[in-house]
């Protein structure tokens, strides 16, 4: 493939889409060559994107759609955007977004229903500006999820049920929450039971991040085995996959895949990026390092970046059988939530001109092979 044809195969990946800004479908040009993402994994397992309602429209909306067949939410869905108010709900955000998959024949994955971030306070405080007991607190859980599962029944395939409740310390086991101060670990239980109650079909996951930290993944393993034998309603584990060029190694996100899934239960990786920067999570600039926005995507980069997505997506695709998909937090390099840790960071595969990068080629350079007997394909 010459020059000249690989920057037309190029252009067409990213743009071979007429693209509109009302609900009707996007238009796929002839030229096959636009063969995305989701096109090379459909044997494999989903493909999907973290957005949010400034992506539905012009090119983000044309490069979701050739590439992706799942999206989530980044925020919208969040108990605190979605319920700013006891008896007030936001919809217009989510709803276009789930709008938007249905109109696209996309799938949808709902994120997140009980968390200890982005949660309300009105959620946790009476009237008077007291701290509610556990009843209330549970009986406002059922409530919320009860009304945000109902609405989104039709189009949210499976649920982020409950979202980091493991500590990251060894020595505690779960995050000393509001939830879990005013609960305990009830509220983990009765969330699932709430959300199952919801929508009997929904697949109900477990998400956290740091799922290779082997004794956070033991923490995790436990705690879903005990709600297995508990008869608690949990059917997936999700991994956020925050990664980055020097972690995880490829020994312990095997191990991870291999034990959630010995419990039988399929495994998503639900917020994949892999940050150019190595050291604390996601480059997080150190104590006095000076905040840097002119940061361009360099060869020392890309190299790393490179190496690592290779490995993920050849571990993936060993473990298809165990893996029922795979989500890019955020859609182009262009705008990403670890920009937000002082960087510009690089993470995902399509770059800052929603141009594929050099780590997109190395993840669809692959011979597909058949599908095992006992795939699970969503
Ligand atoms: O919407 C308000 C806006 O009205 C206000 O003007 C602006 C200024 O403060 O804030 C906006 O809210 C921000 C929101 O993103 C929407 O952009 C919040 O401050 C900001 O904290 C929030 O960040 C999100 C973060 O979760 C919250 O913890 C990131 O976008 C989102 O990518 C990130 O996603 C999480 C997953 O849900 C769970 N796993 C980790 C992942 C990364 O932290």
């Amino acid at each position: 493939m010459n020059k000249f044809t690989s920057i037309l195969v190029i252009s067409s990946v990213a743009l071979s889409f007429t693209y509109c800004s009302s609900g009707s479908k996007i238009s796929k040009s002839s030229s096959n060559a636009a063969k995305g993402l989701k096109d090379y994994y459909k044997d494999y397992f989903l493909m999907g994107v973290a957005i949010t309602p400034r992506n539905l429209k012009g090119e983000d909306s044309a490069l979701i759609v050739n590439n992706f067949n799942s999206v989530t939410a980044e925020n919208a869905m969040k108990m605190g955007p979605i319920h700013p108010k006891e008896n007030e709900y936001f919809w217009k955000d989510a709803d276009a977004i789930a709008d938007f998959a249905k109109n696209q024949g996309l799938k949808m994955r709902g994120h997140t229903l009980c968390w200890h971030s982005q949660a309300p306070a009105w959620m946790f405080k009476d009237e008077k500006g007291d701290t509610v007991s556990k009843e209330v607190l549970l009986q406002r859980l059922k409530e919320h999820i009860t009304t945000v599962v109902n609405r989104y029944k039709d189009r949210v395939y499976g649920w982020d049920v409950v979202n980091e409740v493991i500590d990251d310390r060894d020595s505690v086991f779960y995050r000393p929450s509001i939830w879990y101060k005013i609960c305990g670990e009830d509220f983990i239980m009765k969330a699932f039971e709430y959300a199952h109650a919801a929508d009997p079909k929904a697949i109900l996951f477990y998400n956290d991040y740091n799922t290779e930290n082997p004794k956070k993944r033991e923490k995790i393993y436990q705690m879903v085995k005990k709600m297995k034998e508990k008869g608690i309603p949990i059917h997936a584990v999700g991994l956020q996959g925050h990664w980055s060029i020097n972690n995880p190694p490829r020994e312990e996100l095997e191990k991870s895949i291999n034990m959630f899934a010995s419990l039988g239960l399929p495994v998503q990786v639900t917020e994949l990026d892999v940050s150019v920067y190595g050291g604390r999570q996601g480059g997080q600039l150190s104590q006095g390092q000076r905040r840097d926005t002119t940061t361009v995507f360099t060869p020392e980069m890309e190299e790393p970046q490179r190496e690592k997505y290779k490995m993920i997506f050849d571990v993936f695709r060993q473990h298809r059988d165990k893996v029922t998909g795979i989500t890019f937090w955020n859609l182009y390099d262009r705008y990403t939530w670890l920009d937000g840790r002082g960087r510009k960071n690089f993470p995902l595969l399509f770059d800052i001109n929603r141009q594929p990068k050099k780590a997109y080629w190395d993840v669809v350079n692959f011979t597909p092979e058949k599908a095992p007997a006992n795939k699970q394909v969503l």
